[in-house]
């Protein structure tokens, strides 16, 4: 076993890494497959996106792993399901019933509005009757407005005025009060996905940011609030009924605002892409999501980085299994970021372990993982986690390497945290397979 450093020379092979060798423990090779590169193609290649998500998994990848490993088309869990694009993937397999959780609201409302089949007509004919109804709204003089919400939504913003225009403000109130005098919960959840791009492409963010930083001359930005929403109303209602809904009729799903909870159910498949690390360092799920979820109400928006998997303060480092080695090679150097690497992998663990009951002898999982790099130390997370699987009762069929290529996530990070030092990482993703035993 050898731990991946990257090489401080700067000569004609700067780019080369150096070997340290290290504790060997038992191994995962990785085979690179360049089947599953799908070179120049992004989640959008095969669904538009209804709203955007950060690190997006391909569907196509999920689809040819269930063929190449005959996967049952049994009910498909994913317990990070993000935006669901996992279940895109078991769609187009044969799949009819799906599992998901998450702890980003926005996530789910997503996942949602993917899964949940709507009536064509009645959808034209609601928002037909909704966009009238914003514009009837708009040109009423203020006091007479009828919002009809309970509470006033733009009260649930921090800073409201640090991030959204005066006249955008009010736009974006009578939007939503519009959306949500709609009756059917179902549809109201779809057409919130246009309003939720709006108030994001119509704040003061940088919007090809997934954190939340200020955009520049903000003072001069007066966004077209109405203008905004209907274009993004039309994509959205277009993307879903042309791309969406023929394929969803006679499916079933439950997702949950939380981590995985053991239920009634057991799998034969998981198909997963946990995140990569903590979201401080590497995607920030919660700050990119933060207005919607304020906006909708959730008390936590500005904390979910801090909840999701290694957002916690570890008191120890991770000290079992091959990846202590990294982790006491990272703490050689910084103690501190060691520690958080270490909180990352407690949870990863913990995650894991949560779901092992709840799969079938002979299931099967596909978890897909960057390998991040921390303190110019590439961590094998693959190899985490078909650790942690082998260590309960599972087979390691096969790691296979590809390429990324067009994956909505930072390609650049600081490794050390310092300002300026930019390297390029995390180029190639890991899928791991593994089978648990048959024999009782
Ligand atoms: C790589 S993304 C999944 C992307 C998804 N496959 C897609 O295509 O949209 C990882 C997801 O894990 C979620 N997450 C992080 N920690 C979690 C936890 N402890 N339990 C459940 N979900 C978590 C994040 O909110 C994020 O949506």
């Amino acid at each position: 076993m050898m731990i991946l450093l990257e090489s401080t020379h700067s000569n004609n092979q700067s780019a080369q890494i150096s070997f340290a060798p290290l504790v060997c423990a038992q191994d995962y090779p990785e085979i690179y497959n360049p089947k599953y590169d799908f070179l120049g193609q992004s989640y959008a290649s095969m669904y538009p996106n209804l709203h955007k998500y950060p690190a997006t998994m391909l569907p196509q990848i999920g689809l040819e792993l269930f063929r190449d490993f005959k996967a049952e088309k049994s009910m498909l869990l994913d317990p990070y399901c993000g935006s669901g694009s996992s279940f895109m993937s078991g769609i187009e397999y044969g799949i009819k019933e799906f599992i998901g959780f998450d702890l980003n609201p926005l996530a789910l409302m997503i996942t949602k509005a993917k899964l949940t089949f709507i009536d064509s007509q009645m959808l034209l004919e609601e928002k037909r009757n909704m966009l009238n109804q914003i514009l009837i709204q708009k040109f009423k003089k203020q006091e007479m407005v009828d919002y009809k919400l309970n509470k006033n939504p733009l009260d649930n913003i921090t800073n409201l005025d640090f991030w959204i225009e005066k006249n955008a403000q009010d736009d974006l109130k009578i939007i939503f009060s519009c959306i949500k005098s709609i009756s059917n919960i179902t549809i109201q959840n779809l057409l919130m996905l246009a309003f939720s791009e709006t108030l994001r492409e119509s704040s003061y963010t940088r919007n090809n940011e997934f954190k939340l930083f200020r955009m520049k001359n903000h003072e001069q930005y007066k966004p077209n609030v109405v203008d905004i929403f209907s274009k993004n109303l039309e994509s959205l209602v277009h993307d879903y009924l042309t791309f969406y809904q023929p394929k969803i009729q006679k499916i079933s799903f439950n997702v949950t605002n939380s981590s995985f909870r053991a239920g009634k159910h057991s799998f034969d498949t998981i198909l997963t892409s946990p995140p990569y690390g903590d979201s401080r360092t590497t995607v920030a799920y919660g700050q990119f999501s933060t207005f919607i979820n304020e906006w909708l109400g959730y008390g936590e928006a500005r904390k979910l980085d801090s909840k999701l998997m290694g957002g916690s303060k570890a008191t120890n480092f991770y000290n079992k299994g091959f990846i202590k080695d990294y982790i006491f090679e990272i703490a050689k150097a910084d103690k501190k970021r060691a520690l958080e690497v270490s909180s990352f992998y407690f949870d990863l663990e913990t995650s894991i372990k949560s779901m092992l009951d709840s799969i079938n002898r002979k299931g099967k999982v596909f978890f897909i993982i960057g390998n991040r790099k921390v303190k110019n130390i590439i961590l094998p997370t693959d190899r985490f986690i078909a650790e942690v699987f082998c260590n309960h009762g599972f087979k390691h069929l096969q790691t296979i390497k590809r390429k990324i290529s067009n994956k909505s996530m930072p390609l650049q990070n600081s490794p050390s945290n310092r300002s300026g030092a930019i390297s390029s990482t995390m180029n190639e993703e890991y899928i791991v397979v593994c089978e648990k035993y048959g024999a009782c």
